[in-house]
């Protein structure tokens, strides 16, 4: 009978959850679905390419029972308790070697006590990153699965069959022990908010600043995405601008509340940063301005407080979209370092292992924040598959050398116009204070040893000191 068995299983048959499915059966695999709502099973089965073999089921049990030993099966359910919700369910059905992923956004920490728990039986949890949308999830995701290295490579070749492909590489690596993937992916969604508020500033200088329309705004963006900025956000971007309203005559954008929605994904990127520590300031930044972004009526109100000073930005729009053009380039770069420099210090310190050459790899193609900045980044693992930090590359430190004093200047003329560029700011002022041999913290180790004997170090002498401050 064991030819009448499915290669994969797969829990939760929303619209992820269904085009990963239907991507393995058109690599070849035979793969079957539960989901408890049977619409979603019937739909599941309608949407199959002719010729591949899909099921869709309405018992758990039944889908278990239909998987060839070890079974392979994945949950795309959302974090939190309905993926305990499902292992519990599972757990009674399942045998040793089995190999359990859960390919939703779930926080690290979750998966860490997940693999744990299912460790005790003999299965294998894996906590996996799949980015790239319902789209990508259907034609090649980029996949980030951490965890027990065994079980990763029962489950390797379907993998790399469904991930998006750059120059035949399949945007798929095995990123590190235990929690690992999960952890990459947050860290890809940190990353993936800071260059989206970097975008939504370029997009207030041009249009505030330069008085672009929503044509030239697509012209602009259209073009960046064929240089330098060529990645996935900046393409979107682009069409964004021509889409028009079917309620209205105006462009879709322009009818769309200016609050902004998040899952927490970035949030936990920030708080997760503060606790190693590590500094990622963009990231935090973004996830401020989304919240700011839902203050509405004190905003209204500040509005009429605070009339806004002349925003217009004294330059030639040619001249003003290419500095535009280099500070998003700029403090993309920085954006992409934050975030890396997090995934180094983290792998440290939790001892995940988290391959840095392979994640800049796996970015490459099928996720939200893949660009061509990610060639470069890939490069200089190249050089040293220990950077601590990519701006200490020589490549890297070229391009940002480049954009720096264009940089400046956006952010000189953008402050004075009164603007709101946090994340640009935040993006330079992280950037100076890296490269500052000698920061002016020494000033704070005085006021912390002056009013709390919290000692300091000296750069001459070896110890720890206390001084008793005199009063003048
Ligand atoms: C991806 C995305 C995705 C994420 C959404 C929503 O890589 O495909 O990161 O996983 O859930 O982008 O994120 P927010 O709702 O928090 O903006």
């Amino acid at each position: 009978m064991a030819n009448s068995l499915y290669d994969f299983g797969m829990i939760g048959l929303g619209v992820m959850g269904r085009n990963l499915l239907l991507n393995m059966a058109d690599h070849g695999f035979s793969v079957i679905g539960f989901d408890k709502d049977a619409t979603k099973n019937s739909a599941l089965e309608t949407a199959a390419t002719p010729g591949t073999t899909v099921k869709g089921v309405a018992e758990l049990a039944t889908m278990v029972q239909l998987l060839e030993r070890p079974r392979k099966l994945m949950m795309l359910v959302p974090a939190g308790q309905p993926v305990d919700d499902v292992i519990a369910s599972l757990l009674p059905l399942l045998e040793q070697g089995d190999v359990v992923i859960d390919g939703g956004n779930s926080h690290y920490t979750d998966t860490l006590r997940r693999v744990q728990q299912l460790r005790e039986k003999g299965i294998h949890f894996m906590g996996m990153g799949v980015s790239g949308g319902e789209q990508g999830a259907r034609t090649g995701p980029s996949i980030m699965p951490g965890g027990d290295l065994d079980a990763y490579a029962k489950v390797k070749p379907m993998l790399e069959a469904i991930a998006a492909k750059v120059k035949d590489t399949p945007c798929v690596a095995y990123l590190g022990k235990e929690g690992a993937g999960h952890y990459v992916k947050m860290v890809h969604n940190g990353i993936e908010y800071a260059i989206m508020q970097l975008i939504s500033e370029s997009y207030a200088l041009l249009q505030k600043g330069a008085g672009l329309n929503n044509d030239q705004l697509h012209e602009v963006f259209k073009s960046w995405n064929q240089g330098a900025l060529q990645s996935f956000l900046v393409e979107i971007t682009a069409d964004i601008f021509l889409q028009n309203d079917d309620k209205s005559d105006k462009r879709l954008v322009d009818v769309i509340s200016d609050k902004a929605g998040s899952k927490g994904t970035g949030k936990w990127t920030s708080q997760d940063a503060m606790e190693l520590p590590v500094a990622v300031p963009v990231i935090d930044t973004a996830v401020a301005m989304r919240t700011i972004s839902g203050y509405k009526d004190q905003r209204v109100q500040a509005e009429a407080l605070y009339p806004a000073t002349d925003s217009t930005i004294h330059a030639t729009s040619e001249m003003w979209i290419k500095q535009v053009h280099d500070a998003l380039y700029f403090t993309t770069i920085l954006s992409y370092a934050q975030g890396l420099a997090m995934l180094h210090e983290a792998s440290r310190d939790l001892q995940m292992e988290i391959p840095l050459p392979e994640v800049v790899k796996v970015w490459r193609g099928g996720c939200i924040i893949r660009s061509t900045l990610l060639e470069v980044f890939t490069q200089a693992y190249q050089q040293n598959t220990d950077l601590a930090n990519i701006l200490l590359d020589k490549g890297v430190a070229y391009l940002v050398q480049s954009v720096e004093s264009n940089t400046r200047s956006v952010i000189a003329q953008a402050v004075a116009a009164g603007i709101p560029v946090a994340g640009l700011m935040s993006a330079l002022s992280y950037f100076d204070a890296f490269r500052t041999g000698r920061m002016p913290t020494n000033l704070i180790q005085a006021q912390r040893d002056y009013f709390g004997a919290h000692t300091y170090q000296r750069v001459d002498i070896p110890g720890t000191f206390h001084t008793e401050w005199q009063q003048h």
